[in-house]
């Protein structure tokens, strides 16, 4: 099969490339990746490696671009997971969101029609589903949570699912969507919380923690997610959502201090800033489909994933030092400098 993987060059794109390649040696890999600020070609230098993977550089609403690759590479199955992913970015400026994350989409739809793919999967969030109240931790996301967004990201998510679903409804398009909660693991941009918090501490640099640090997040290790959506693509049912989680909520403060006591750095590092607009409460996933329908298991808990990703950030000093050396710095001044 010959599957299409939109922003592959990603954090967790590029995880399900190397997923893929791994689980699936029949199977072409195909990324296209217009390389954003958190598109990164050294992520997958491995890769490059394997002759069942390719690079195509692309705008995902570049109608004419992917309406050619599309006649010319006649994939099986796309796996759209090419957006912008930060919240804090889409308080700033909402606009490219709409136009990546629901356009990109839009114009993939329409690509799939055109040219018969089998499977077109969108990788979607539990942010969907806006929060839950802090104090009913007996509340959960099911696929039956109604849409009810908070921020431009999360709206601009939603939009695009409602796309896909109307594109199965109308068109008979076989689609499917993943909603997965937050991943974190090998090669995450150091914006998101998890990594930041790793590269600020090693380099004994204040962690900033929004409002008193109670909001809580739902962790997944990024490959979970990836024998997910690799499930679902080859053994979901056509036209349904499936929630991804796996029961692993945490403050963010007990996730800061997690990781600075694995590190053996203080307390004292902990800065409280001011909170973020919207800050959506808690997020918490029901992975009951996933599990019963497709028999998924993730292979990590909170406690198994950490040390393995702080190892992995350890070893990739590099990796992330190019990131946060560069472009990255005026970002950082920008949303932080005076919070
Ligand atoms: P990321 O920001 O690390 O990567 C996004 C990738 O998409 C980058 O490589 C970027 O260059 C590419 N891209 C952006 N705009 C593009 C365009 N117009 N055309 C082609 N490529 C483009 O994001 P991520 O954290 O890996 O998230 C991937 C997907 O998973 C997103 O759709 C996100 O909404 C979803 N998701 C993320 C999380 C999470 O915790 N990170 C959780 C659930 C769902
Ligand atoms: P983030 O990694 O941006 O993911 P999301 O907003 O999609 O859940 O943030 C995770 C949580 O951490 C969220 O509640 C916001 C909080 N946060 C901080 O407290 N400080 C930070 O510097 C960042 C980036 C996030």
């Amino acid at each position: 099969m010959k599957i299409l993987v939109t922003g592959g060059a990603g954090f967790i794109g590029a995880n399900f490339v190397y997923y893929e390649l791994e689980h699936h040696h029949e199977d072409e890999i195909v990324c296209l990746d217009n390389l954003t600020y958190a598109g990164n070609l050294e992520t997958l230098k491995e890769a490059f490696d394997n002759p069942k993977f390719r690079f195509v550089k692309g705008d995902i609403a570049d109608r004419e671009f992917v309406f050619d690759l599309f006649e010319k590479e006649k994939f099986d199955i796309v796996v759209n997971f090419a957006a912008e992913s930060h919240v804090d970015r889409s308080i700033e400026d909402p606009e490219i969101f709409v136009k990546t994350n629901v356009m990109g989409t839009t114009t993939l739809l329409d690509a799939a029609k055109k040219y018969g793919v089998k499977r077109y999967h969108q990788v979607s969030t539990d942010e969907v589903y806006g929060d839950l109240p802090l104090d009913r931790t007996d509340l959960f996301f099911t696929e039956e949570t109604p849409i009810h967004t908070s921020s431009p990201y999360s709206s601009a998510k939603a939009a695009a699912d409602l796309f896909v679903l109307a594109y199965h409804r109308t068109y008979g398009l076989p689609v499917t969507i993943s909603r997965c909660s937050n991943n974190y693991g090998p090669y995450h941009f150091p914006e998101k919380l998890i990594p930041l918090i790793i590269s600020r501490a090693l380099n004994d640099e204040t962690i900033p923690v929004y409002g008193t640090g109670e909001n809580v997040r739902d962790w997944l290790y990024v490959e979970d997610h990836c024998s997910a959506i690799d499930l679902i693509i080859r053994n979901g049912r056509v036209g349904e959502v499936y929630n991804i989680g796996g029961h692993n909520e945490r403050t963010n403060l007990e996730v800061v201090k997690t990781i600075l006591r694995a590190l053996g750095k203080p307390e004292t590092l902990i800065t409280f800033v001011t909170d973020r607009k919207g800050h959506d409460l808690r997020y918490a996933i029901d992975p009951t489909k996933i599990e019963t329908e497709l028999g998924w298991k993730p292979k990590y808990t909170f406690d198994t994933g950490i040390p393995v990703t702080i190892d992995w950030y350890l070893n990739h000093r590099e990796w992330w030092e190019n990131i946060i050396n560069g472009e990255y710095q005026n970002y950082y001044e920008k949303m932080y400098g005076n919070r």
